[in-house]
Parts: C-alpha cells; structure tokens; sequence
C-alpha cells in the first residue's frame, strides 16, 4: 500500500520499513535479498514507488517476484531493470555464490491464483538444461503444490504446478525451492525437492484447515528469513523481527570439545 495506508488493520509500509530496518542492523554482509511477493495489495503505482524508496535504503542488492496482487506493467514501470524472458514474463536466472537462482513468474494478472503456462515452462525447461550441474534454487511466488490450508489450496498453481513437476523431474540439481503467497511458516519437500515458505511483512494467514471460500487473515507477528546455502546444505532461519520479548543470554559451562 502506499505510505500512511492500512491494509487488515495494520499498516504494510512501516512494517516493511522495519523490517528493512532490522536487516540493516544485522544483516548487512547478506550477499543478496529476495523478495517472493506480493508486493503491492493493488498494483498502485503510489505504492510501487514507496516500495522502490523504502528498497532503496538495502546495502544488498535485491531481486523482486511479481504476486498475484502485482501487475507486471506497474511493477516494471517502477523497477525498470527488472529482467524479463523473451515472452514478457518476469522471470530470469540470477549466477551468485550459491550456484544458479531461477526466478519463476507464476502471475495469471487479475487473478488470486497462479498460472505456468507452456510458453514459461519452455523457459524453464531450457534454463534447467542450460545450468548444468550448478546448484539451482528455485524462487517463486505461488507454490506448485497444495499445502493443506483448503482456502489458499484454491488460490495456486492447480494443474500447471503438476506440469511443472514433470519438467523439475528431469533434473537432479534443484536444491531447494522457495515461495510466497501462503503468510505462513511452512517446510517440507515435495517430489524430493525441499521447500520452505514463511510469514509476509503484514498480515498472516492463521492455521486454520476448515475455511474454503475465504481466506482468513490473522496478525501473527511479520518475519523475514536468513538462508544459509553451501553446497552440501540448506538452512533457513526464520526471524520474527517485531517480537520484543525478554532476551536471555546465560553462560553456558561447556560445549562439545571438538566446537570449543
Ligand atoms: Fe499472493
């Protein structure tokens, strides 16, 4: 939303700016920031610019995913070096220390759920054969398979997701694969690919297996995540950035000889 505008009550834009307060504060040597969408609640431009502000104060460079409350021309007008695939999708392949990161656009524009058509799937089945053996990891906004909360199950990838799984099948390299669009700390792995997906910046979808036809919001505390990739592990750790609960550091009389 843009600046001084509530959304479920609370208001995104200090939250965000708290968050990127806090990364700033601890979490400058990151080597780079992804951020899975959404991210505007409407497609205003007011909001894309205040988003590209708030952005701007990251020492890290950042890479931005198109959700389903974006529109991709919007988002592009306000962030122009956004790469695009050659179809127009938002979607691209990013070489860092970790090995290759592929960027997926899984936006069907207007709609609460998400689509992978042919057209992105030939992109992705080409860039997967083009990576080799280097590490991949995958980012996307909605995820390609259900999570077991009936009302955001309605909202993903549906039949596309499982087309999508046949082309990942081909390949032994995927590493890890990360998602937005559920508001929920959430891990597992799927078809032999670990996933992790976590808490928005605002409101939260609450744990709630019974609702269907609406989504039910809640306002579980905002996190952002700190993603430790090498070559033979992943770890995502998990910060809930507004908690201001009591912090106790006691001295512990002995650890592990061979860990000092
Ligand atoms: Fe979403």
């Amino acid at each position: 939303m843009p600046k001084n505008e509530m959304l479920h009550g609370l208001n995104p834009y200090d939250r965000l700016k708290a968050c990127i307060n806090d990364i700033n504060q601890h979490h400058r040597d990151a080597e780079l920031c992804v951020i899975t969408g959404d991210l505007t609640h409407t497609a205003d431009p007011d909001a894309y610019f205040d988003l590209r502000k708030c952005l701007s104060e990251l020492p890290m460079p950042f890479y931005l995913l198109a959700g389903n409350h974006d529109r991709r021309k919007e988002m592009l007008a306000a962030f122009p070096d956004i790469p695009i695939d050659p179809d127009g999708f938002i979607q691209f392949e990013l070489s860092c220390s970790a090995g290759r990161f592929l960027m997926l656009d899984t936006v069907e524009e207007g709609k609460g759920w998400g689509s992978y058509c042919e057209t992105r799937l030939r992109w992705l089945r080409e860039t997967l054969a083009k990576a080799n053996d280097h590490r991949v990891y995958l980012f996307m906004h909605h995820p390609p398979f259900d999570v077991g909360i009936p009302s955001v199950d309605r909202l993903g990838l549906g039949a596309d997701g499982r087309k999508m799984s046949e082309v990942l099948a081909d390949f032994t390299n995927i590493r890890h694969l990360f998602f937005g669009h559920v508001h929920r700390p959430i891990a597992g792995s799927w078809r032999g690919i670990p996933y992790s997906t976590l808490r928005g910046t605002n409101h939260q979808v609450p744990l709630d297996f019974e609702a269907i036809e609406v989504v039910p919001k809640s306002h579980e505390p905002p996190a952002y995540a700190v993603v430790f990739l090498d070559d033979g592990q992943t770890t995502v750790h998990f910060h809930d950035y507004l908690d201001t609960s009591r912090l106790i550091y006691e001295k512990v009389s002995e650890g592990r000889p061979d860990r000092g």
